[in-house]
């Protein structure tokens, strides 16, 4: 019998930029595939958001959601964020969620070279004409090796730009509080980042900060339209979906120089990913600092971790030690959606069971997993 926890850290109200929080335990985005196959989300989305919400969860972060019908799409049965009718389906979801008290930030995320299914475009693009490492993700639906992608040309990337901030103004127009530029995970703005899949010779490829640079002109740009009160996050990573032994190669100096440019972009919080790997395994540098502190020191903005953030013990260590403010939880999530309301009460967490996501992702296979055991 776990002891009651009323007091927990992450249960103690926060402010993420201008969003007050009831406390700071956030759904970490996670892809599920399970729109229309237009895009469009669909009630069984809206139940799913919505159970997180009353299960106490501050705030929920959406999936990744294509932000443009050009090169942006990752998966078949991802939802977007582009159509009027794709406006209208994150309304019914962003009421729901607020229903319960909760905030809920829409991710923007265009796939570049790690898209395995866009209807809108033939092959793909990114910085530069490297084939992505691994093979495609049979869960999301794909198989086989990526294609090698087309270089992107200038123009290329003035239309992701675009997409990325008309893609915003639709975020405000269907409801939500935010929106969160997803720069992680070895997607397209991460393929910028990370030194092995930018080969470029322009102002956009060789120091880290030009490598940054296309993710801080996003995340400027749909600051400088957005409306008050309207938060613009950013999510960062060094592990990737296809490779999670990556790091920067510059420590804590790419750290530093990452998180100022963004800061200095008006970004109005970082959120560290940890892709297939405990925050502890990745946030570490060799000089003892963490990357979610030496972000959060150096930016001074609100930084969410992620991780394994669904053990109570390290939740309650990397709020205490400030190596963070906010905690993303994506499997402990999907075990425990509601995990806020479990550790105020003390009650004992379920456990991850991986069948909850096979054969596939879509919330068809969790629900009838649910309905299993
Ligand atoms: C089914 C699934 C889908 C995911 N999709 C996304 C996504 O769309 N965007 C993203 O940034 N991270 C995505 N992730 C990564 C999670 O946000 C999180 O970083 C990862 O699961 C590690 O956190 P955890 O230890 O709490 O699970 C996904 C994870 C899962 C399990």
């Amino acid at each position: 019998m776990t002891a009651l926890l009323p007091n927990h850290p992450a249960l103690r109200p926060g402010s993420l930029g201008p969003l007050d929080l009831t406390n700071r335990l956030v759904v970490a985005p996670m892809t599920r595939v399970s729109a229309r196959p237009d895009g469009v989300p669909t009630e069984a989305m809206a139940d799913y958001y919505a159970e997180f919400a009353a299960g106490g969860f501050g705030l929920v972060v959406t999936e990744g959601i294509y932000p443009d019908a050009q090169f942006s799409q990752g998966y078949l049965n991802q939802p977007g964020l582009v159509t009027a009718e794709h406006v209208e389906g994150w309304r019914t979801i962003t009421d729901r969620v607020h229903a319960q008290g909760a905030r809920v930030v829409a991710q923007l995320m265009h796939a570049g070279a790690l898209s395995q299914g866009n209807p809108h475009r033939d092959g793909t693009i990114a910085p530069s004409a490297v084939p992505p490492l691994g093979e495609m993700m049979p869960a999301y639906g794909g198989s086989g090796p990526f294609a090698t992608p087309r270089e992107a040309t200038l123009a290329d990337i003035v239309g992701v730009v675009e997409g990325f901030a008309a893609a915003a103004r639709n975020a405000v127009a269907a409801g939500f509080d935010g929106v969160e530029v997803h720069g992680a995970n070895g997607y397209l703005l991460d393929q910028f980042i990370t030194e092995y899949t930018n080969q470029r010779t322009d102002r956009y490829g060789g120091s880290t900060a030009n490598r940054a640079r296309l993710t801080a002109e996003v995340v400027a740009r749909i600051v400088t339209e957005a409306p008050g009160g309207f938060v613009v996050g950013v999510r960062v990573s060094q592990t990737k979906v296809n490779d999670v032994v990556y790091r920067w190669s510059g420590g804590a100096d790419d750290v530093s120089v990452i998180a100022a440019l963004l800061a200095d972009a008006g970004a109005g919080y970082l959120h560290v990913a940890s892709e297939g790997r405990s925050w502890f395994d990745t946030a570490r540098l060799s000089d003892g600092t963490t990357v979610t502190g030496l972000a959060r020191e150096v930016s001074s903005l609100p930084v969410i971790a992620n991780g394994g953030m669904h053990d109570p013990d390290q939740a309650g260590r990397v709020l205490d030690a400030e190596h963070a403010d906010f905690l993303a939880v994506g499997h402990g999530a999907l075990a425990n959606p509601d995990l806020p309301r479990r550790l105020a009460a003390g009650l004992d967490l379920a456990s991850f069971d991986p069948a909850m996501l096979r054969p596939d992702v879509t919330l068809k296979t969790t629900s009838r997993w649910r309905q299993a055991v």
